[in-house]
């Protein structure tokens, strides 16, 4: 079944818990789609994971658009949600609801992710007065790299604790239907999760929040860039790549592959004439 902004309201509800993983081509969400998950994230970390940048700054919405349209197509039952890269909505509300309309449209995506608490509310506010679902984001925010001075765990004072909390309040008083809490302590996640009426969706922030999302390399093992303290490998699907590619380089060397079974006839007569 279809997996909407009710599904997730309803999770909250009857305290289900919600999983999210990333996608960026249509091969890839065909497969995570069938495979179950409520939600499927076209996350501007495509910038590391698939372009190869070292934070997601560089990623833009020609890039996001591009992918975003492979992963709808391949996607019948998950929540498609898709993030608005840097620059597409801090500077203005009116770029925020014209980039959001954009990527909804040009994509086939349901909903949009943007980062930010307080000072971002109007942008929220606005697209979802448009009747574009938001999913905020919080914590550790990729797209602030510079100004929080590093990928680091986020909320650990007093002050910075309180300012998510304050933010988490805000951006779901705009009309978030979830957040996602990136990189918070877990006693912080677990207080705010209890604070909210939308779904929380953690990422590095413990086992308390209402859902979990992953980079889907970083899950399957397909990533060795760098492997965040959070997450857990259930595959080693690079492990598995590599050894099938030695194995195809091997076959081809050896003349096992191709095989009489792959190969394609024709008549006799006709290639003695063409001798
Ligand atoms: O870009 C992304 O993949 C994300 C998730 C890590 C939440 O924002």
């Amino acid at each position: 079944m279809k997996n909407t902004i009710i599904t997730f309201k309803q999770a909250k509800q009857e305290r289900k818990k919600l999983s999210t993983l990333t996608a960026y081509d249509y091969s890839t969400a065909k497969l995570i789609d069938e495979a179950g998950v409520n939600s499927i994230l076209v996350g501007d970390s495509l910038g590391n994971v698939m372009l190869g940048y070292k934070d997601t700054l560089s990623v833009t919405m020609e890039d996001m658009i591009h992918h975003g349209k492979a992963v709808a197509r391949g996607v019948t039952n998950a929540l498609t949600i898709i993030d608005m890269p840097f620059m597409s909505y801090q500077i203005s509300v009116y770029d925020a609801v014209s980039n959001a309309g954009r990527l909804i449209k040009e994509t086939g995506i349901n909903a949009v992710k943007l980062e930010g608490g307080i000072d971002m509310c109007p942008q929220i506010k606005a697209i979802v007065g448009a009747s574009i679902p938001v999913m905020g984001h919080l914590g550790l925010t990729p797209q602030s790299i510079h100004a929080l001075g590093g990928f680091k765990v986020q909320g650990k004072d007093e002050a910075t604790a309180k300012r998510i909390l304050e933010d988490a309040k805000a951006v779901e008083a705009a009309g978030a239907f979830a957040l996602v809490l990136e990189c918070v302590p877990a006693p912080l996640a677990e207080l705010i999760t209890n604070a909210l009426t939308i779904p929380t969706i953690g990422i590095g922030a413990g086992a308390a929040c209402d859902g979990q999302v992953l980079v889907y390399q970083d899950m399957l093992g397909m990533f060795s860039d760098f492997t965040p303290k959070f997450v857990r490998q259930f595959a080693s699907v690079g492990e598995v790549m590599k050894t099938a590619v030695q194995a195809f380089c091997k076959e081809i060397q050896d003349g096992t592959f191709p095989a009489k079974e792959h190969e394609y006839t024709i008549a006799e007569e006709i290639i003695a004439k063409l001798y």
